[in-house]
């Protein structure tokens, strides 16, 4: 029996969504730049890091601790990477969720030398506990351990080596203020512009040994959602299309093709970001309506409309977030060919109802 319609519509939408997908980290690691000088953009962050990172290897110390903030598949954990690396550390990585109970945290911070990175990603969700033993870590490379039960418990402070802390979150919003206040650095990471994406395509398409014109790399980029991770995989996706058409250049005309194929639109939006805005327009006159409502009416968890759908829709005028819910712009009503009215527009694209 073929699957359901909403089903197949879910699959496309997980295939094109920001979030790394199962099966993908093979390819993301052989496109994944290995220095500062092959990261592409973030040209504020990227000049901070390289000044923290040279400083303190002429200082013969560890980094101070950094913070790295931004929506998912812009690049957090490969900074982190490039950082280890130019300061020719040992890594640790971990994640908030896997950090369960104290004694984890110590079993990782015991086995750490001076130097070394530890990257905890998914920061925002560590658990309190473990977030206060980590505290003391931080700040004055100390452990307490308690040893014994009861009234005869007693606790100790456990020297730790000098160590930098790399943190990676999507939701900047949900760190408690002491966390935050612990990163010597914050750095925020912003979209991508299509230049720098256009950069990105032309960069990984080198390494697939993929042919492409500057055009078609520019049509890919504009439609990425200003996201390295989706430009990275429309080209693979471009470049299947290519294969398959037995076409050796991709250009512009392949691209736009291959994209349509895939239903990701004009301004790079998939089947989420139509639904999202269409459910707002449609369903809730163009808002103001609350986020919950929203997930419940498209079935798409809270979380990842607030991370993964909305900050991108945001920055680029589809929607404003009011005290009283999200409403839908006049320019969410033009891309899905709506008058102000939610009608169609008519053949001179006029947007209001006359
Ligand atoms: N500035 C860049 N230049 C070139 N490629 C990049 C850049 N930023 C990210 N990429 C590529 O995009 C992909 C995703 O990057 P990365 O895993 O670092 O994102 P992330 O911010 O950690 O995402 P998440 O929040 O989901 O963990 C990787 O394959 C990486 O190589
Ligand atoms: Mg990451």
């Amino acid at each position: 029996m073929p699957a359901p319609i909403g089903e197949i519509m879910s699959q496309q939408r997980n295939d094109i969504g920001p979030q790394r997908q199962d099966g993908e980290a093979p390819y993301e690691a052989t496109v994944r730049p290995q220095g500062f000088d092959d990261f592409v953009g973030q040209d504020a962050v990227k000049a901070n890091l390289n000044v923290m990172v040279q400083a303190a290897r002429l200082r013969g110390t560890a980094c101070d601790h950094i913070l790295f903030a931004g929506p998912p598949g812009l690049g957090k954990t490969t900074l982190s990477l490039i950082i280890a690396r130019e300061m020719g550390a040992q890594l640790h990585t971990t994640s908030g969720p896997v950090l369960e109970k104290k004694g984890d945290l110590a079993g990782i911070l015991s086995g750490m030398s001076a130097g070394d990175v530890l990257f905890i990603d998914e920061i925002h969700r560590l658990n309190p506990i473990v977030e206060e033993n980590l505290y003391p870590a931080m700040e004055d490379f100390e452990f307490d351990i308690v040893i014994g039960e009861g009234p005869h418990a007693r606790s100790l402070k456990l020297q730790l080596p000098r160590f930098t802390l790399v943190g990676a979150t999507t939701r900047a919003g949900l760190l408690t203020s002491p966390l935050q206040d612990r990163f010597g650095y914050v750095a925020r990471m912003r979209y991508y512009d299509v230049e720098n994406l256009t950069r990105v395509v032309e960069r990984s398409a080198r390494i697939l040994l993929a042919d492409i014109t500057r055009e078609g790399a520019h049509e890919i980029a504009r439609r990425s959602r200003g996201t390295p991770r989706i430009a990275n995989r429309l080209l693979r996706r471009v470049c299947d299309f290519a294969l398959v058409k037995r076409v050796k250049i991709i250009d512009a005309d392949l691209a736009n093709a291959a994209l349509e194929l895939f239903e990701i639109d004009k301004a790079g939006f998939d089947y989420m970001d139509r639904k999202y805005l269409s459910t707002i327009i449609e369903k809730f006159g163009g808002g103001p309506v609350g986020v919950n409502t929203i997930s419940a009416a498209i079935g798409e968890e809270r979380d990842t409309i607030e991370d993964v759908v909305e900050p991108y829709l945001l920055q680029e005028g589809f929607i404003d977030r009011t005290p009283r819910g999200r409403i839908a712009t006049e320019r969410a009503y033009r891309h899905l060919g709506l008058n102000l009215a939610g009608k169609p527009l008519d053949d001179q694209g006029n947007l209001f109802d006359s």
